[in-house]
C-alpha cells in the first residue's frame, strides 16, 4: 500500500494508474477509522481498479477549535486498517500541504447548507465541499464514496459533483451501525461509559418513528414527537434537533408523502451525535 502525502504526488499515482484503463475509486475520512468506513471501502472497491483512502482532518470545517484539536488521530491504527481492507493508497496530506500560505479559493454551497446541520455548523458544509473538491481533484477519481449517516453532506456533495459538471460517480453508502443500533461514528471513541450506554436513544428515537410511519402514520409533527419524546426522557441526552425533511430538497415537510428523512442531532457531554432515517413507501 502507498502512502502519498502531497497534491501532486497523489495526482502522478493516480495519473499513472488512468493510463493504464484503471478506475480510481476513493473513499475520503479523516481518519479514526471504524467498520462503517470499511463499508465505504467494500463499496468503492466493488466498481473501482484501485482504492485510495484519503485521512485528513480538516480544519476549514470544525466550528470549534477545541473539537478540531481533540478529534482522534490514530494514523497508525489507520494505515493497519487500510491495509487489511485491501486499500490500494492513502492519502494523508498535511494541512500546509492543503492549505499552504495565499490560498483563497472556497466552494460555496448554496441552499441545501441552510437546513439541517447548516445553522447549527455555520461554514462547516463550505469547509466540507471545499475540501473534497480538492481531495477529487488530488485523487482524480472516477468514483467516490459517502456515508448516508451524514445524508445532509451527501446531498450538498452531489449537488456540487452536478453543479460544477465534475467527472466523478458518488456512491451513497447504508448507515453502519454498532450491536445496539448506535450509528458507527468516529466520535462514538469520546463518549464517557454513560454517555456510551444512553446514546442508544438516538437510534431508538428514531426507529420508534420509522415503525410508526410503517404502521401508517404520515403526519410529519406526529413523527417528530415520538423521536423527541423518546429522546427528551433520556437525562443524558441534550436535543438539538428532530427534523422531518424531504429528501430531494431537505426542506422541512408536514406531511410524509415522497421519501423524507427524520434526522436527529444531540449532544452527550462534549460529544455531538447525529443520525436518520429514511421514511420511503418502499
Ligand atoms: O465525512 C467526513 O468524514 C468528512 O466530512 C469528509 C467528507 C472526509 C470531508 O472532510
Amino acid at each position: 500500500m502507498d502512502v502519498l502525502t502531497t497534491p501532486a504526488a497523489m495526482q502522478d499515482w493516480s495519473r499513472a494508474h488512468r493510463a493504464e484503463g484503471r478506475r480510481v475509486g476513493v473513499v475520503p475520512t479523516m481518519g479514526a477509522l471504524h467498520h462503517g468506513h470499511v463499508a465505504l471501502v467494500d463499496a468503492v472497491r466493488r466498481c473501482a481498479d484501485v482504492t485510495v483512502v484519503t485521512i485528513f482532518v480538516n480544519p476549514l470545517q470544525f466550528n470549534l477549535d477545541a473539537d478540531f484539536d481533540s478529534y482522534p488521530r490514530p494514523i497508525d491504527d489507520d494505515l493497519d486498517r487500510c491495509r487489511d481492507a485491501g486499500v490500494d493508497a492513502v492519502y494523508a496530506p498535511t494541512a500546509a500541504a492543503m492549505y499552504p500560505p495565499g490560498f483563497q479559493t472556497h466552494v460555496e454551497p448554496g441552499d441545501l447548507a441552510e437546513r439541517l446541520e447548516g445553522p447549527m455548523r455555520p461554514g462547516h458544509f463550505r469547509g466540507v465541499v471545499t475540501v473534497v473538491a480538492k481531495l477529487l481533484a488530488a485523487t482524480r477519481a472516477d468514483v467516490a464514496a459517502f456515508g448516508r449517516k451524514d445524508f445532509q453532506q451527501l446531498a450538498i456533495i452531489r449537488r456540487m459533483v452536478s453543479d460544477l459538471d465534475l467527472d466523478v460517480e458518488i456512491l451513497g453508502v447504508p448507515i453502519v451501525r454498532e450491536h445496539d443500533g448506535l450509528a458507527m461514528s468516529s466520535r462514538n471513541a469520546r463518549l464517557t461509559t454513560p454517555d456510551r450506554a444512553a446514546a442508544v436513544v438516538v437510534s431508538q428515537a428514531l426507529g420508534r418513528a420509522e415503525r410508526s410511519f410503517r404502521a401508517g402514520e404520515r403526519d410529519a409533527g406526529a413523527l417528530r414527537s415520538t423521536a423527541v419524546d423518546h429522546l427528551s426522557a433520556e437525562p443524558r441526552a441534550s436535543v438539538e434537533y428532530v427534523e422531518v425533511v424531504d429528501a430531494d430538497t431537505l426542506d422541512p415537510v408536514t406531511r410524509v408523502a415522497t421519501p423524507a428523512h427524520i434526522a436527529a442531532a444531540a449532544w452527550f457531554g462534549d460529544v455531538r451525535l447525529i443520525d436518520n432515517v429514511l421514511l420511503d413507501e418502499q
